[in-house]
């Protein structure tokens, strides 16, 4: 098994049902990763030595997802250099989404953050993926493939529509 380059930490096991779909992408796209529960209220040393030791770890992104006060992915980009990538969560205690997605996005200068969308972490695995595969020719050959995929399969819809129809293609 090859070392994990990718760290996926998520604020609690309930935010684990969106959260899979970045591991899901990047076992699609062979990147390898580590998975697991960091919580920056609930066990603030924890993710503290999590985003410490990232870098001499191994680890290149770091995928933190959380919801409702979602002050995971800013604090751990507060302590580490590596990329952050945050997943808002709209989870049990979130009100409708939007607190998730501003205390991950409203981010003071200089301590970035890449926010994806409300629940998008099938994308934070794909950017993830980019910026591995920034350095790493195998998997940037692998995210052509995705992306042709996705052209086809708009490619297929497109004619499938325009053969049967809107109402037949329903
Ligand atoms: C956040 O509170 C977690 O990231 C999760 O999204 C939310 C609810 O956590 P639980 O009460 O389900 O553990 O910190």
């Amino acid at each position: 098994m090859s070392k994990p380059l990718v760290g996926i930490i998520m604020g609690s096991q309930s935010d684990l049902v969106v959260m899979k779909e970045a591991a899901e992408v990047l076992e699609e796209l062979k990147v390898p990763y580590e998975l697991t529960i960091v919580s920056a209220h609930r066990t603030p040393l924890r993710m503290v030595h999590y985003a410490s030791e990232a870098r001499s770890r191994g680890l290149k992104v770091i995928i933190a997802g959380a919801g409702g006060a979602a002050h995971l992915p800013g604090m751990v980009a507060s302590v580490t250099t590596l990329p952050v990538i945050g997943v808002p969560v709209k989870s049990s205690n979130s009100i409708d989404g939007w607190d998730s997605v501003l205390s991950i996005l409203q981010m003071p200068a200089g301590v970035p953050v890449a926010t994806v969308a409300l629940n998008g972490a099938r994308n934070a695995g794909i950017l993830a993926a980019q910026i591995i595969g920034s350095s790493d020719k195998k998997t940037a050959g692998r995210l052509d493939v995705f992306k042709e995929s996705l052209k086809t399969k708009v490619e297929q819809a497109a004619e499938e529509i325009e053969k049967k129809g809107w109402r037949k293609s329903l």
